[in-house]
């Protein structure tokens, strides 16, 4: 018997393009079948790097690949990356892959989810790319200082269908602690930068380095990736006489708004996607500045026009991002848990204001030690705990919802990070929120109280903590189990 439609392709031919079926409908990207895994390296060391433009001298700091930032990886979502660290600095670390959603044993919290990578060690984190959006990654071994002396980089995912801009730009922004001679002043761990709002700087840089001028076009689109990578420095960015739109927070998409009062805010560890349409008058001298949460403003750079003029009004192009596949926290049949903020100094009097009488305090370490002990600063529900903290405050069942009431009694702000999931901001005072915005790290005010609502997806030990990277090592963080 013949067959009477001879086939056209060979055997094998034929099992791969059916095999190329079959991973279409996994993974709805085209092109992702072939280019799944994502290969980069990372090699943290010392190095140096200009932060300052000449005469002064370069800077010693510590660097992924000899650079400050780390180079930004970039890959699609639906993609796997593998990352390979090599650590020669002279001490352990690791690296955390922050707003990520990733199986927990990738999460790079040391003694918490793997052993620290020690000198001359080497790790390979995998895992796949979920969500679209604007992530970083930086150690979780001592951040206060390995942060603080340059590690860390930005991770982009980018959108099956990124909106339409005519440009794209990342910019991370950092706040040193510099000497006269340009050199990182060596007093990290600070104990009056720990009680008080974390170690704020004397030099403000965009991409690793001063900024100064950066030109655009009038009537120009363009999307400004924000990342605060600052130990402790709350940036308030007014981006005057243009008309920015917030189109994700922490990555996530948000309904496209202009910034409330104007002000672009970024505490440490948040990010903040924008769409800037160029809409100043050609000749304003039109500058993004810092309206400065704990400072006077200053201005970090000028938006310079350059000579051609690409349009006379904005384009009309849609900015709204398609949302990310997260799981939607039924509010009706959610569990609350209230985790109340306390300590640091002048405290107690906000304390008092807010009707809280004096918590039972505990320290979870003795004083500051370079072996990862906390000083007793801060406290979540009563527990100072240190690096090294394994017991969880809180246990949530896998796949239910859960509504944490946050309290922020103390006198300072604190941007407050959940590894492992994204949470909705549902209310802020007891008044809901206008975006009900997914985000990893919730910006609170002093004396705030905010509700966040997720569900527990994702089974492990997720660390909870401020993201002022003193506050963390002064006892501001936590472990919430999903099991
Ligand atoms: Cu960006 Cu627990 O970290
Ligand atoms: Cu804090």
């Amino acid at each position: 018997m013949s067959l009477k439609y001879k086939p056209t392709v060979t055997r094998r031919a034929f099992v791969a393009s059916s095999l190329a079926g079959v991973m279409s409908t996994t993974l709805p990207f085209p092109g992702a079948a072939e280019a799944a895994t994502q290969r980069f390296s990372l090699r943290a060391a010392q190095g140096r790097t200009r932060l300052v433009p000449e005469p002064h001298p370069d800077t010693a700091a510590w660097c992924y690949n000899g650079k400050v930032p780390g180079p930004e990886i970039r890959i699609r979502q639906g993609e796997r990356l593998q990352v390979e660290v090599t650590n020669d600095l002279a001490e352990e670390t690791t690296v955390h892959w922050h707003g990520i959603r990733l199986p927990n044993a990738m999460d790079g919290v040391p003694h918490l989810t793997q052993v620290p990578i020690a000198p001359g060690d080497k790790f390979v984190y995998e895992f796949d790319a979920v969500d679209a959006g604007t992530f970083w990654y930086h150690p979780h071994q001592r951040s206060f200082e390995q942060i603080g002396r340059g590690l860390y980089g930005a991770l982009i995912v980018e959108e099956k269908e990124p909106p339409r801009v005519d440009r794209e730009v990342t910019w991370i922004l950092d706040d040193w602690r510099l000497t006269e001679s340009a050199a990182i002043s060596d007093d990290f761990g600070d104990l009056g930068d720990m009680s008080h709002g974390g170690r704020l700087g004397n030099t403000v840089t965009v991409n690793g380095n001063v900024a100064d001028t950066f030109s655009v076009k009038s009537g120009e689109r363009i999307r400004i990736r924000l990342i605060n990578t600052a130990n402790a420095r709350i940036f308030a960015l007014n981006f005057e006489g243009h008309a920015p739109r917030i189109i994700a927070l922490d990555g996530q998409p948000v309904e496209p708004h202009a910034p409330q009062d104007g002000l672009v805010l970024l505490g440490p560890a948040m990010r903040v996607d924008l769409i800037l349409d160029c809409t100043a008058a050609p000749n304003a001298k039109a500058q993004v500045v810092d309206r400065a949460y704990q400072d006077s403003p200053y201005r970090i750079l000028d938006l310079a026009y350059d000579e051609t003029a690409l349009r006379d009004a904005p384009p009309d192009w849609p900015m709204s991002l398609t949302p990310n596949p997260l799981p939607e926290p039924d509010l009706a049949a959610a569990s609350r848990h209230e985790v109340v903020f306390t300590g640091g100094m002048m405290g107690q009097m906000v304390e008092r204001q807010m009707g809280l009488s004096g918590s039972n305090r505990m320290m979870g370490g003795g004083m500051m030690g370079m072996q990862g002990k906390s000083p007793g600063i801060w406290f979540v529900n009563g527990v100072a705990a240190e690096e090294r903290v394994s017991d969880p405050f809180l246990t949530l069942a896998r796949d239910t919802s859960h509504i944490l009431e946050l309290t922020n009694a103390t006198a300072f702000a604190h941007p407050i990070h959940l590894h492992g999931h994204s949470f909705r901001v549902i209310s802020r005072n007891g008044v809901p929120t206008e975006h009900q915005e997914w985000q990893d790290t919730v910006f609170m005010s002093v004396a705030e109280r905010v509700e966040i609502a997720f569900v527990a997806d994702n089974p492990g030990d997720w660390m909870f903590h401020c993201h002022i990277a003193e506050h963390m090592a002064a006892g501001m963080m936590g472990v919430i189990r999903v099991t």
